[in-house]
């Protein structure tokens, strides 16, 4: 039985961590004293729905927790500094801060230390979230303890929805784009002065070609804007809709 640990202090734990090629300790106190801080747990690096997910999502309403009052925000996985940093790397989370939980010490204090031998995971964090005053947990949002990996509480969404009802959400901007396509970079450079925030779905990579631009957009040239799942449009229509806001 998984217990909230509400009201208690965060275990005593130092992280091994890797920064610049040597070793850091990283102590709770180091994390925690003093800040308020969200921690979401995973159970492992590189798995699937923390990778496209959990993480990303935290990732990018990071400016917005830091605007109601987080210091910072710690993902915390039982895997090694070597496969934190690499996961942190290829997800682009330069707003998260990674800590390496590999012998399970903290996840085992907070009483979330699970087995996942069935998938050959061996001692893992149970899915989970909290905000962190102190050292102190105030708030914890823990997965139910269903089979499997359920995913329903610990997202970012809810957390902010915890902490401030009513935030300001940044907009989710998607852009197709293709290589050397003169209009893209048009369209990227008006989102950029504006300081809005987009990801690029690049045309020629992964398998991506016109055939999914034109499911997606019924359109076939490039850039195609998306916003909150509205298309905006190419180039002209983005700055139109910009010029507008
Ligand atoms: C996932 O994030 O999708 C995942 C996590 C643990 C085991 C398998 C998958």
């Amino acid at each position: 039985m998984l217990q909230n640990k509400e009201g208690s202090q965060v275990p005593q734990v130092t992280f091994r961590t890797r920064k610049d090629n040597e070793w850091l300790d990283v102590t709770t106190d180091d994390l925690f004293k003093g800040k308020k801080v969200i921690v979401f747990a995973l159970p492992g690096a590189f798995t699937p729905t923390c990778s496209t997910t959990h993480l990303p999502r935290y990732n990018e309403l990071a400016p917005v927790f830091v605007e109601n009052g987080v210091d910072d925000i710690v993902c915390l996985s039982v895997n090694d500094g070597f496969v934190m940093n690499a996961w942190q790397e290829d997800q682009h989370a330069e707003n998260i801060t990674f800590i390496p939980d590999g012998n399970g010490d903290f996840s085992e204090g907070m009483g979330m230390l699970v087995g996942k031998d069935d998938l050959g995971f061996g001692k893992r964090s149970w899915r989970y979230s909290m905000l962190v005053n102190d050292g102190v947990v105030e708030k914890m949002f823990i997965e139910p303890e269903k089979p499997g990996d359920p995913f329903e509480v610990s997202d970012a969404d809810t957390i902010l929805d915890y902490i401030n009802p009513n935030a300001v959400q940044p907009a989710r901007i998607s852009m197709f784009t293709k290589p050397g396509c003169p209009h893209c970079t048009r369209a990227k450079k008006a989102l950029q002065d504006k300081g809005y925030k987009y990801e690029v779905i690049e045309l020629g990579h992964n398998g991506l070609s016109y055939s999914s631009l034109a499911a997606v957009s019924g359109q076939g040239t490039t850039p195609q804007v998306f916003v909150d799942g509205e298309r905006i449009g190419g180039a002209d229509e983005l700055e139109a809709w910009l010029g507008a806001k």
